[in-house]
Order: C-alpha cells, then sequence, then structure tokens
C-alpha cells in the first residue's frame, strides 16, 4: 500500500509539472484527488489493514494527498502569473505612436457675422431679444400697421399655416412683442436676430428660409440723428473706419419716415465699381423712424415716446464682406465652402 502511494505520488507530480494550462492542471487534481480518484480508492481499503498499520498508512496517504495539493497550489500560481504577464506584454501602448489630430469646426458664416453684429450693437447699449418664428398674424403684421388687405402684404409673400398663424416673415415682430412687456416705458433699445420665411423662388439672391437683424430704439426724444449716427458707427466699424452712410427715402409701413440706407463703397472708396454698381454706394438695410401707429399698439404714448428701427439682412452683408456671390452657398452646407470662414 505504501508503495502504491509513493507511485501515485510520483505520477502525479510529474503530471503537475508537465501541465500546460490551468485547464490541464484542474483536470489532473480531479483525477488524483477527487472522490473517484485513487487515493480516496486507497483509503477506502484502510478497513482490510491489520489494526496496528492503519494510523501509519492513514498518515501517509495524508501526507501523499497533502504533497499534491500543495504542488498544484503552487503550479497554478505560476500559471496564473504566466497568463498575466502575456497579457500585459501583448495590451502594451506605445506612447510613442503619433497621435490622430482632432479635426475642430468652425462657427458658420452666417453664425460669425450675425455674433460680430450683436457684439457691435450690445457694445452700444443694446441687448438682444428673440422671438418665435411661428408667428401670428397680429404681430407679424397688424401690430406693424399692416392690417388685412393692406396691398404691402404682398411686399412679403407669406408662408401660412392657418389663416391666423404663419411663418414670420421678417423679425419685426419682435419690436411689437418687446414693446408690448415694457408696458409703455422706455426705453427699449434691442436686437434681434433670426430666421424669416417667404415664398419665394431660391435663386442666388433669393432664399425661401433666410435671417434678419431687427433693431429697435424707444424713449424720450429718440431722433432721426440718433438713427444715422448709430448706423455710421455700426458701418464703419463692420465696413472700415472712412465708410459713410446716405439716407435715401422708402416706405415701410411701420415707420414713418423710411429710409433705405447706403453705405459707401468699401472696395473702390466711392469711386464707382462692380460691387457697388458704378455709384460708390452699396444699399445695406432698411430703418425708419417708428410710425405712432405702432407705439401706440404696443402701449407707448407716441406723443411722449419717439423711436427708429431698422433691419438687415445679414446674409446680404456676409456676401458683401466675403464676396460671397450665391445666397444658397449658406444653405448648402459644403464643407469646402464653410472650411473658408475660420475664425483666427
Ligand atoms: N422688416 C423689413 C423687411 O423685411 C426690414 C425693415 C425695414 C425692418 C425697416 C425695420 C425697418 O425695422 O425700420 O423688409
Amino acid at each position: 500500500m505504501q508503495e502504491r502511494l509513493m507511485t501515485l505520488q510520483g505520477e502525479a507530480v510529474e503530471k503537475i509539472e508537465k501541465a500546460g494550462s490551468l485547464k490541464e492542471l484542474q483536470d489532473i487534481r480531479v483525477e488524483y484527488l477527487g472522490k473517484k480518484g485513487p487515493i480516496t480508492e486507497v483509503l477506502k481499503g484502510m478497513g482490510k489493514l491489520p489494526a496496528e498499520e492503519r494510523p501509519k498508512m492513514g498518515q501517509l496517504a495524508n501526507d501523499v494527498r497533502d504533497a499534491i495539493t500543495q504542488k498544484v497550489e503552487t503550479k497554478q500560481e505560476k500559471l496564473e502569473r504566466e497568463a498575466l504577464d502575456a497579457k500585459l506584454s501583448s495590451e502594451t501602448i506605445d506612447v510613442t505612436l503619433p497621435g490622430r489630430p482632432v479635426r475642430k469646426g468652425n462657427a458658420h458664416p452666417l453664425t460669425a457675422v450675425v455674433e460680430e453684429i450683436e457684439d457691435l450693437f450690445i457694445g452700444m447699449g443694446f441687448s438682444v431679444a428673440e422671438g418665435p418664428e411661428v408667428e401670428t398674424d397680429y404681430y407679424n403684421f397688424e401690430a406693424l400697421n399692416l392690417p388685412k388687405n393692406h396691398p404691402a402684404r404682398d411686399m412679403q409673400d407669406s408662408f401660412f399655416i392657418t389663416e391666423d398663424i404663419l411663418l414670420r416673415t421678417q423679425t419685426s415682430p419682435v419690436q411689437a412683442r418687446t414693446m408690448e412687456k415694457h408696458e409703455g416705458r422706455g426705453p427699449v433699445k434691442i436686437i434681434s436676430p433670426g430666421k424669416v420665411y417667404r415664398r419665394d423662388t431660391d435663386d442666388a439672391t433669393h432664399s425661401h428660409q433666410f435671417m434678419q437683424i431687427e433693431g429697435l430704439y424707444v424713449d424720450k426724444n429718440v431722433r432721426m440723428s440718433d438713427l444715422k449716427g448709430t448706423l455710421t458707427l455700426f458701418a464703419q466699424k463692420l465696413f472700415g473706419a472712412e465708410r459713410e452712410i446716405r439716407l435715401r427715402p422708402s416706405f415701410f409701413p411701420f415707420t414713418e419716415p423710411s429710409v433705405e440706407v447706403d453705405v459707401s463703397c468699401f472696395k473702390c472708396n466711392g469711386k464707382g465699381c462692380s460691387i457697388c454698381k458704378r455709384t460708390g454706394w452699396i444699399e445695406i438695410l432698411g430703418a425708419g423712424m417708428v410710425h405712432p401707429n405702432v407705439l401706440e399698439m404696443a402701449g407707448f404714448d407716441s406723443k411722449e415716446y419717439t423711436g427708429f428701427a431698422f433691419g438687415m439682412g445679414p446674409e446680404r452683408i456676409a456676401m458683401l464682406k466675403y464676396g460671397i456671390d450665391d445666397i444658397r452657398h449658406f444653405y448648402a452646407n459644403d464643407v469646402r465652402f464653410l472650411e473658408q470662414f475660420k475664425r483666427a
């Protein structure tokens, strides 16, 4: 029996040493130490031994089992360490590899121009106001002195949703909305950039959706000269310190008097070139003194308060500033176009 135990131990140790994987090792453990293994088998046969030999054999069997267990555990640790080392070395990161550059985007040219214009007016004490793009007929037209059936409504072909709701055709409704909130008390000094919609066929100079920036200043004693001073400063900051502006009589239902505002050509300095169509002047916006009806409808006393208003198209300003010849470029989202307007 003693011999049998020693042979088993020898066999097991040899196999354990040869084991190349944790799975193999596990199988050996079960084979020798399991309930159906040979050592258990030997222990079962102990009953047949004479009584005085039993403790000695029992001791020996236990020693053999402990020796095999010990061997398995040592080997298991070794295999586990090797597996970990292999994993670590296969997963090392080469920190000297060059990185992949992250492509940086840039603001859309219209966003850039709108933000530049906002900053100019904020510097002159205006704040930025916004209004809804889905607007009521009242704010888009009536509150701006354009009653139903007024012929000037034809100037702005509209997308109506219901009889009373439409996509705003201009940012001017924000004037009426903001004045109402002030409940008859000035000053009101805002600019309002945003999208507007018109039933136009898209071409190089028309887009069914485009942007406007509205301006409004209502207070006691606001005069036409304030309008001219404000817009002169604006034109000079945007197009160069030598610029002048010129006001030409015009018509808008919500202003009286109304004007078109031209800036002296920044390309030829007023001498005449293709950009200013040989006139020396470029039209940049519409403006005027807020019509008394508009003030009254929004709750302002037109004997006490006066104001000026203006409206401009950032697309047109951006096209002039950057020499862009087709408004559709702004909305085609071609990166080759957009990438040219990276800000420093
Ligand atoms: N809303 C006008 C348009 O779409 C632009 C405009 C002109 C706005 C004169 C004004 C203004 O506030 O005073 O044509």
